[in-house]
């Protein structure tokens, strides 16, 4: 493995390594965030948005599986998936998390350099993880190519990352619609706003650490979505948080 990718080892290894074990959620969104409100609901409106477009896939590669909450999730959605990881940590996690689902298979190496061949999968789901790879631009690009090169024609590439909310890659909606090369973008939806001062997810982790009852809480998940949605339709521009992309691979 690259010399370059052994810092986003040691990032997210040490972030695995910190985060509480039963705890699937903690080292992938918010290593920060010990009430829990916070990550089950960014966890539970990101799952929402997905539901509607990622039904019966036949194979499925999770690009980046991390502790393997997509995995769990998708494994009643898809014939057989792959889960790949540069992470050893997170890889473990995973195994852990999905020892009892017989259609899963994890393999670590670097999303720069997969090891499957040219249109190897039906579907590929990324959460979170371009928006993580900041070494350089071709890094991102590099890892958009091989995501694309191992989807089969007609496929579908689920990517849900933040728009213009990181402050490390600022990468906007223009930068991931072009980096997807051969693909057409069939859905384009804001998923959640970014910042908790001015969101109703506030709301919601305040409310969940007081216990609030569990049937509440997708009720504020589609608050946050709808408004998410109205937000972008008034400053498109200057929208940023998590968005959901859906690319449809084109015959080449
Ligand atoms: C924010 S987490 C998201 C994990 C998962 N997709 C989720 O949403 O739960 C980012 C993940 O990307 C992985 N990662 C970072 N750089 C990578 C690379 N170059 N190749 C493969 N995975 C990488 C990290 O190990 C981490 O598990």
């Amino acid at each position: 493995m690259a010399e370059e990718y052994k810092s986003y080892e040691e990032k997210w290894g040490g972030r695995a390594k910190r985060a509480r074990k039963e705890d699937i959620l903690q080292s992938v969104i918010d290593p920060g965030d010990f009430g829990r409100g916070k990550n089950r609901f960014i966890d539970y409106v990101q799952k929402i948005a997905l539901s509607k477009h990622l039904v019966n896939a036949a194979s499925l590669l999770d690009f980046g599986c991390g502790t393997g909450r997509f995995l769990l999730w998708s494994s009643s959605r898809a014939s057989w998936i792959v889960g790949i990881d540069i992470t050893r940590e997170m890889i473990l996690l995973a195994k852990g998390h999905t020892r009892n689902l017989a259609n899963v298979r994890l393999v670590r190496c670097s999303c720069n350099h997969l090891p499957f061949r040219d249109e190897s999968f039906d579907n590929v789901l990324d959460v979170a993880v371009l928006q993580v790879l900041v070494l350089g631009e071709d890094d991102c690009v590099n890892a958009v190519n091989e995501m694309v090169r191992v989807l089969k024609t007609g496929g579908k590439a689920y990517v849900i990352e933040q728009v213009q909310g990181t402050p490390t890659t600022m990468r906007s909606h223009e930068d991931y619609l072009k980096m997807f090369r051969g693909c057409t973008c069939v859905v384009h939806k804001p998923v959640m706003r970014r910042g908790w001062g001015k969101s109703s997810s506030k709301m919601v982790v305040l409310a969940w650490k007081k216990k609030m009852p569990p049937f509440a809480f997708p009720l504020f998940g589609r608050i946050e979505m709808i408004m998410a949605k109205r937000h972008f339709e008034k400053r498109r521009a200057s929208f940023d948080g998590d968005y959901l992309f859906v690319f449809e691979k084109g015959a080449t």
